[in-house]
């Protein structure tokens, strides 16, 4: 573990400099940085996530100011949401200028911008003076990290120890991805949900938000993803005992996890073991990836997971449990 681990940021710029990939600290998760202009070190993203390289990388910036030099056409309502949501949770996919490496946009005429909300990060990405590009920093398919440890043990064996780095900053705040809006239309399109919720980009922008088709390659969006090794359940709330007595009648003996935040009523069948201590909903989203790397790390042969109400970011703890359930979010 310790042979990646960075604990200043100056070693961070240094590694990206030299052409390194750095995993970095976001308030979402962490992401897997290269220099946005070096394209070998772009390319070698792909590889250690072992991701497929017509999949788009999410350009990270330090500030507002910089988005003319990547993004061009913006229009005034994504320009207010910018202004509004920046730093923070938000990602834009917006016309591309020149500037941009065609690694980055996987060979689209658009690119997802974001200014995360990370000390740690916008001071690197100050130092750096460019952008970097940042995937969450975890093999194709599989959960996110929220903390530096995930990072190493889900990719750190296909970083150089000499070459790449993990800036820790401890654990993500928010702790799912960034909503990601299509803001190249008329009208803001949600790509993806998170802690940002549709409603409040409607408050923002005075617009209603479509909804994707679909049709837009964005990874995250694919049916399966975010597995664990451990088979996911997603239940609503009403039906827990009911999925637990079916999965019991399979398999007495079977180590179940349970990933819910306690609402109340009781009735929590005492024969699971208990993934998070989150009570709130915005508690689990930040302890969501935590829990699923932890139902391995504890040999969880399934997890039980409770779907919070689709409220602010229970849509986002929605799809991702849908996903990592291998369901399709609705
Ligand atoms: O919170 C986040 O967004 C995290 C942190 C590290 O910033 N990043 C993240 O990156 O989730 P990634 O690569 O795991 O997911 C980015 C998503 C992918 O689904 C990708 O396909 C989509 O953004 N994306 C990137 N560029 C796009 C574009 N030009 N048009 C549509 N989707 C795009
Ligand atoms: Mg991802």
């Amino acid at each position: 573990m310790t042979a990646l681990l960075v604990d200043d940021v100056d070693s961070a710029v240094a590694l990206l400099r030299a052409g390194g990939l750095v995993a970095v600290p976001t308030e979402t998760v962490y992401g897997l940085a290269a220099d946005a202009t070096n394209p070998a070190a772009l390319a070698r993203i792909f590889e250690v996530k072992q991701r497929p390289r017509n999949h788009p990388l999410i350009l990270h910036i330090a500030g507002i100011d910089e988005m003319s030099r990547w993004a061009q056409d913006v229009t005034t309502w994504a320009q207010h949401l910018a202004e509004n949501c920046w730093p923070g949770p938000l990602t834009l996919v917006l016309n591309r200028t020149a500037a941009v490496d065609d690694v980055v946009t996987g060979g689209q005429s658009t690119v997802a911008l974001r200014v995360p909300a990370s000390p740690l990060l916008s001071e690197m990405l100050l130092k750096l003076g460019t952008a970097v590009a940042a995937p969450s920093a975890n093999r194709y398919g599989r959960v996110s990290p929220t903390t530096a440890e995930h990072v190493v043990t889900g990719i750190g064996a296909a970083l150089n120890p000499v070459t790449d780095g993990v800036l820790d900053g401890g654990a993500c705040s928010v702790g799912v991805e960034s909503t990601i809006v299509d803001a190249t239309g008329e009208r803001p399109r949600l790509l993806r949900p998170g802690a940002l919720s549709t409603q409040m980009v409607t408050d923002i922008t005075g617009l209603a938000v479509e909804h994707s088709d679909g049709s837009i390659r964005a990874s995250g969006m694919h049916e399966v993803h975010y597995t664990p090794d451990a088979a996911v359940v997603v239940t609503e709330a009403a039906d827990l005992a009911a999925v637990v007595a079916k999965l019991r009648k399979v398999n007495a003996t079977m180590r179940i996890g349970l990933l819910a935040v306690p609402d109340g009523r009781g009735g929590i069948p005492d024969d699971l073991y208990p993934l998070t201590l989150a009570t709130t909903v915005n508690e689990l989203a930040a302890d969501l990836y935590a829990a699923l790397h932890a139902a391995d790390d504890l040999g969880m042969e399934t997890v039980v997971a409770v779907l919070p109400a689709p409220t602010g970011i229970g849509h986002a703890v929605r799809d991702r449990l849908l996903r990592a359930a291998g369901a399709r979010a609705t």
